[in-house]
């Protein structure tokens, strides 16, 4: 009968070592100590037994059964601890979160935006799809008239069905993609008046053969300034301020005349190359110059249009090429990535 119990007692302790699973430990614990368990079982023998060698083993057998309920409820300690630490088990590298990123236009915008609302220019916004109206005609851009040439676009339709209509009619378009930002200057003259001081980030479009240098969507920064006194020297000392923050205060502006229909006189601004400063190089094709700016005084007509009195003030407006200047800081010889969307190109800012 000892023997039985030694041999009980290390079968036990021996499993108990290897257990890892608290299901597998109860059910052990039941084999052995439950009311049907070999224990028990072992303790039902006893009656068999003379009195001397109840007392005897009885005892023995109760300090077994004692010690093992103990190891077994020390054991299931143990694998609840082991459990919990599981779950907390620090040592476990941590899953890597991806992190996104600003595309390189919005953070030349951030850039740009920074410098002008340090110089008290409101930052506005106008619809991407616009009207006839506002990207020509308000702008001083007749329909018909030979300037419409120098911007072509996608002309929209609304969908009508209204069969009354003549053929003429539904293919007459009042809605284009806005080509410029310059649109958001007679709505922004409109809604403010005059003093005002905005500049109107945003996408643009055209209708453009596409290719390294042109895609059909690209993005200006356009910037507007009304006021009494307002003279062209005004204009080309703000421009002066923003590409010297751009570009090093070293950078010079030169301005060139240019025809825009919405300006009077107008120019195209263009700095100091900063890969060469100046000397010529594939950049600046030779030139030591970089055009990253059309400006000019507003024409009367457009302040007119935006509820001005042309009598009164003055402005001077400007757009710059924002996929342009994102291209010149980033040296990136492709337009298309910019609205490619590939990620080996985007991660890279
Ligand atoms: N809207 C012109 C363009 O897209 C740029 C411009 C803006 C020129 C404002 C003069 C004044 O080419």
């Amino acid at each position: 009968m000892k023997e039985k119990l030694e041999q009980l007692k290390k079968e036990v302790l021996e499993k108990l070592k290897v257990i890892k699973d608290i299901q597998v430990l109860r059910d052990l614990e039941i084999k052995y100590l439950g009311r049907k368990g070999e224990l028990t079982l072992l303790l039902r023998q006893l009656s068999d037994l003379s009195l001397e060698q109840k007392k005897n083993i009885g005892s023995a057998a109760n300090d077994l059964k004692l010690e093992l309920a103990e190891k077994f409820k020390h054991a299931a300690e143990l694998l609840e601890s082991e459990k919990k630490n599981d779950f907390v088990d620090l040592t476990l590298p941590g899953e890597k979160i991806n992190r996104g990123r600003l595309h390189p236009l919005t953070i030349v915008q951030n850039e740009l935006e920074d410098i002008f609302t340090s110089l008290g220019f409101m930052i506005l916004d106008g619809p991407e799809l616009e009207s006839d109206y506002f990207n020509f005609e308000a702008l001083n851009i007749p329909k018909y008239h030979p300037a419409r040439d120098m911007q072509d676009t996608f002309y929209v339709t609304r969908t009508n069905t209204d069969l009354t209509r003549t053929n003429a009619d539904k293919t007459a378009s009042d809605l284009v993609l806005r080509t410029h930002t310059s649109p958001v200057q007679v709505r922004a003259m409109q809604k403010y008046g005059a003093p005002l001081r905005c500049v109107v980030p945003g996408r643009c479009f055209r209708s453009e053969a596409t290719d390294a240098r042109h895609e059909h969507t690209f993005y200006q920064l356009e910037g507007l300034m009304i006021d009494k006194d307002i003279s062209w020297a005004d204009m080309k000392g703000v421009l002066e301020v923003i590409v010297q923050r751009l570009y090093g205060p070293e950078t010079k502006l030169r301005m060139r005349p240019k025809f825009f229909p919405f300006v009077e006189p107008g120019n195209n601004g263009e700095v100091t190359c900063f890969i060469c400063r100046g000397a010529g190089c594939r950049l600046c094709k030779q030139t030591g110059w970089l055009e990253i700016v059309g400006s000019g005084m507003v024409h009367p007509n457009v302040l007119r249009a935006g509820g001005v009195d042309s009598k009164v003030y003055r402005g001077f407006a400007f757009g710059f090429g924002l996929t342009r200047l994102t291209m010149l800081k980033y040296n990136i010889n492709d337009i298309r990535l910019l609205n490619g969307g590939d990620l080996r190109f985007l991660e890279q800012f």
